[in-house]
């Protein structure tokens, strides 16, 4: 056939393939640092980068290509430890992504040191871009749609200087794609190394040739002994075989060997691994060539036939290789292939446990300040004040931060090994932390802490304990010394007594006890009043005055008159303070009720009004970790159980809502449900319909429990998706109600 039918039968399959994708279906094309939307010259829709990511620095860089001057948007990250993400949803319904990124330097800041950092796909870090090697560098990489969120993020790399990146695009594959022949290689992210367009010579191809606006790149690195193109194009070739869809613009052209015996692609690869390999093949010739195909020189398929106006594709994986050899044996006819895709496998951890992960975000929120903690914990680098081994948070750091108590969700982090919770204002009982079994170092110095508790006995690794510096009372528990592993234990400046117990006095364990009443092991020495006065912490600093000549008369009074406006203004300032923090308070207080009042029958109760229908707290119906129970009577005459927390165990204030929240919603004949709730400062308090005669375990296990729809509401209340990410409380409720 002539040449004019192949041109009329390419573009039969051209406007077809328009026709069908050109909406651009589920594309998104981020322009990095760019103010203003625009289409580019494949009429792809670019926007800029803002919706999805909130930090980083833009610029315009500019730099001449080799036929024009561009003006290319960049964002960049000055030097820190944080991750850098962009967050982009992605569509339910897609199975596979196409991720590009490109990143440009060219000396836009001046400093000609072009920056090296890592590229990140959810925990995975999937390529290492040195802009030194090539400036444009460009990566493309498969992903497995697994999360709702793509979290692409670049990662500063010591001394690698600024991430930059200029562009993002997001693709969405056919599904099915790339997965024939990855059976036994799970979790896998494809990064690309080779995606050729064999005998193709001239520029590369993608949309909207290639509806999925894969860039197929020449066959440049090649001579081709003979390039088929404009032969007899079969407009018959059966394209659904082939899930990864590739596009009739690319098969319709191949490398055929005409002379010779073997065809080889030597590829080289930029480092050691798993390669995953596709070599498409299409019949767009009259004849049947048949060939062994050889990956470094093994032979992978014997006597391969190629049918004519038939497409065909092998899919190959290769493991450990760092260069790659593709050869086809000649057995009749030409070997012919026409084209192929080179992707190396990237590993991708495992996500970090999502309890931890929710009881992280807990503690976040209870702080009241952005940590800057999302995505994974651990992968692909450690959130900071925090430290991994794999996928396991091993310690855990928030010192200097206002805690004020350890809450039960720190029960939940069981991975632990390091606590560092010194200088977070902590009073009252050690409490919540008898899960974290491999704990192994624990430092509450420098709090309010009032008592040891009797958790500490459970942490049976632990190593290390610094108490030091807290307002302990009483004597040490004897059940320390069953702590076989710990070998300091710093008691200092606090106001226990002794004798120290006799457990403890083994030659492996450092105790270190100056600055209490009288701890020592010796039971006679405390009469004796000679032992160290306590010594306040934290300490202060005095700083000795300097000597002034006390003759100079205008000198004091301008003290004395500077010193009383000084006090007066100061006097003012925390005035005012006081009152910005009050307004602030009750602001804050009736915008999380009026948030209350919008979801359910839950009523809110004012301080005063719960002292009246508990006169003044006077009957304790119920005693727990949390607080007490009290008995009430509502002025409709109604009985009601009173639950108010004590100030430690209280919740954050989001915490508290979450938990009337879900309160609110249990509603059933066999359960106490909630009438209502205080939330004023310093009080939180729950009010429970009141249910005489009987605990509500009674009520649960009585004589007709064994409502299963009941015990699924409450289950699915518990682990309902959005309720799992606070399952601290969810825990809690739990225990409140078996
Ligand atoms: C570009 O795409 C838009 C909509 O997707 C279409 O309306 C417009 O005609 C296209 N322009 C060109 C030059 O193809
Ligand atoms: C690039 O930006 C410079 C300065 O803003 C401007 O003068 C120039 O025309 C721009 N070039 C292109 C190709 O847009
Ligand atoms: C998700 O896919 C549907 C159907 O293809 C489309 O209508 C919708 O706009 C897509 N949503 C997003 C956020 O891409
Ligand atoms: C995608 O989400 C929609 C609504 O959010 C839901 O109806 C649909 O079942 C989801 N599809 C898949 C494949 O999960
Ligand atoms: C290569 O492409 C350019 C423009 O796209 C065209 O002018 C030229 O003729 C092409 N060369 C070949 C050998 O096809
Ligand atoms: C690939 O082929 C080249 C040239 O034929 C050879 O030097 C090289 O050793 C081969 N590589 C492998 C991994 O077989
Ligand atoms: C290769 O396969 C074809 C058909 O699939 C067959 O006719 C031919 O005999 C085979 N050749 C060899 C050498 O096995
Ligand atoms: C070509 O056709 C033969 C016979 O139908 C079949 O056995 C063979 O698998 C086909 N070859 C390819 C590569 O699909
Ligand atoms: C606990 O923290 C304090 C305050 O930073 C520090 O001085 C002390 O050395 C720490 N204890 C241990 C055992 O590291």
């Amino acid at each position: 056939m002539d040449f004019r039918d192949a041109w009329a039968g390419f573009f039969l399959f051209c406007s077809f393939w328009l026709v069908t994708f050109c909406e651009q279906d589920g594309f998104l094309s981020l322009s990095c640092g760019g103010r203003t939307s625009f289409r580019d010259t494949s009429n792809i829709s670019w926007v800029p980068d803002t919706s999805y990511i909130t930090t980083g620095k833009t610029t315009t860089i500019t730099y001449s290509d080799d036929s024009s001057a561009l003006n290319i948007s960049a964002r960049f990250f000055l030097n820190s430890r944080r991750r850098k993400c962009y967050r982009i949803p992605v569509n339910n319904s897609t199975t596979l992504v196409l991720v590009r990124a490109t990143f440009l330097y060219k000396n836009y800041d001046g400093l000609g040191k072009p920056p090296k950092f890592s590229a990140s796909i959810g925990t995975a870090i999937a390529a290492t871009i040195n802009l030194a090697e090539s400036d444009p560098w460009s990566e493309e990489f498969l992903w497995t749609v697994n999360k709702d969120t793509l979290s692409f993020c670049l990662n500063a790399i010591p001394k690698g200087g600024s991430p930059v990146i200029s562009s993002l695009e997001i693709r969405p594959l056919p599904q099915g794609a790339y997965t024939n022949g990855m059976a036994d290689f799970p979790n896998k992210l494809l990064r690309k190394s080779y995606r050729i367009d064999c005998g193709h010579s001239n520029g590369s191809i993608r949309y909207p040739l290639d509806p999925f606006d894969r860039i197929w790149d020449a066959d440049r690195s090649f001579t081709p002994f003979h390039v088929a193109t404009g032969f007899k194009i079969q407009l018959s070739f059966k394209q659904s075989s082939l899930e990864e869809k590739p596009p009739p613009a690319i098969l319709q052209t191949g490398r055929v060997l005409a002379r010779r015996n073997t065809l080889t692609y030597s590829l080289p690869l930029d480092a050691l691994g798993d390669y995953y390999i596709i070599l498409y093949f299409a019949g767009i010739l009259p004849v049947f060539p048949s060939f062994d195909v050889l990956i470094n020189g093994e032979l992978v398929k014997s006597n391969y036939t190629i049918n004519s106006s038939e497409t065909s594709a092998l899919y190959l994986t290769q493991k450990g290789i760092g260069s790659l050899n593709i050869t086809l044996k000649s057995i009749s006819f030409c070997p012919q292939i026409n084209a192929f895709e080179v992707y190396k496998m990237v590993d991708v951890p495992s996500d970090a446990s999502s309890t931890t992960v929710s009881a992280l975000q807990v503690i976040q929120q209870s702080t009241g300040l952005d940590l800057g903690w999302q995505d994974d914990p651990c992968l692909p680098s450690p959130w900071e004040k925090i430290e991994c081994e794999g996928s396991l948070i091993t310690s855990l750091d928030l010192s200097d931060i206002n805690l004020r108590s350890i809450s039960p969700t720190f029960g939940d982090l069981l991975d632990l090994k390091t606590l560092d919770l010194h200088n977070t204002l902590l009073t009252g009982e050690i409490q919540n932390l008898d899960g974290l079994q491999h704990l192994e170092k624990l430092n509450l110095s420098f709090n309010q802490l009032t008592s040891i508790g009797a958790d500490l006995q459970n942490l049976i690794n632990l190593q290390i304990l610094d108490l030091q510096n807290n307002n302990l009372m009483g004597v040490v528990p004897d059940s320390l010394g069953e702590l076989e592993d710990l070998h300091l234990l710093n008691l200092e400046n606090n106001k226990l007594q002794g004798p120290l117990p006799q457990s403890l006095n083994k030659e492996t364990l450092e105790i270190r006890t100056s600055g209490n009443l009288c701890l020592t092991f010796s039971t006679t020495s405390c009469d004796d009043a000679s032992f160290s006065p306590p010594i306040e912490a934290p300490q202060v600093t005095v700083v000795p005055q300097k000597k002034h000549n006390v003759h100079n008369h205008l000198a004091i009074i301008l003290g004395i008159v500077g010193g009383a406006t000084l006090a007066f203004i100061l006097m003012c300032i925390s005035v005012l303070i006081y009152k910005t923090k009050q307004q602030y308070e009750a602001s804050h207080t009736s915008r999380a009720e009026m948030h209350m009042r919008n979801w359910g029958a839950a009523k809110v109760f004012s301080y005063k009004e719960i002292k009246v229908a508990t006169r003044n707290f006077k009957e304790v119906i119920g005693r727990g970790s949390f607080g007490s129970v009290y008995l009430g009577k509502l002025p409709d005459g109604k009985l009601v159980a009173v639950k108010v927390r004590f100030d430690k165990s209280q919740l954050g204030a989001d915490s508290f809502i979450n938990e009337v929240n879900l309160l609110s919603k249990i509603r059933h004949q066999n359960l106490v449900s909630l009438e209502g709730f205080c939330h004023e400062r310093k009080h939180q308090i729950l009010v429970y319909e009141y249910l005489p005669g009987g605990s509500l375990a009674d009520h649960l296990y009585g004589t007709n429990w064994l409502d299963t729809n009941l015990f699924m509401s409450i289950i699915n209340l518990l682990y309902h998706p959005i309720m799992s990410s606070n399952n601290a409380i969810n825990m809690r409720v739990l225990f409140f109600l078996v």
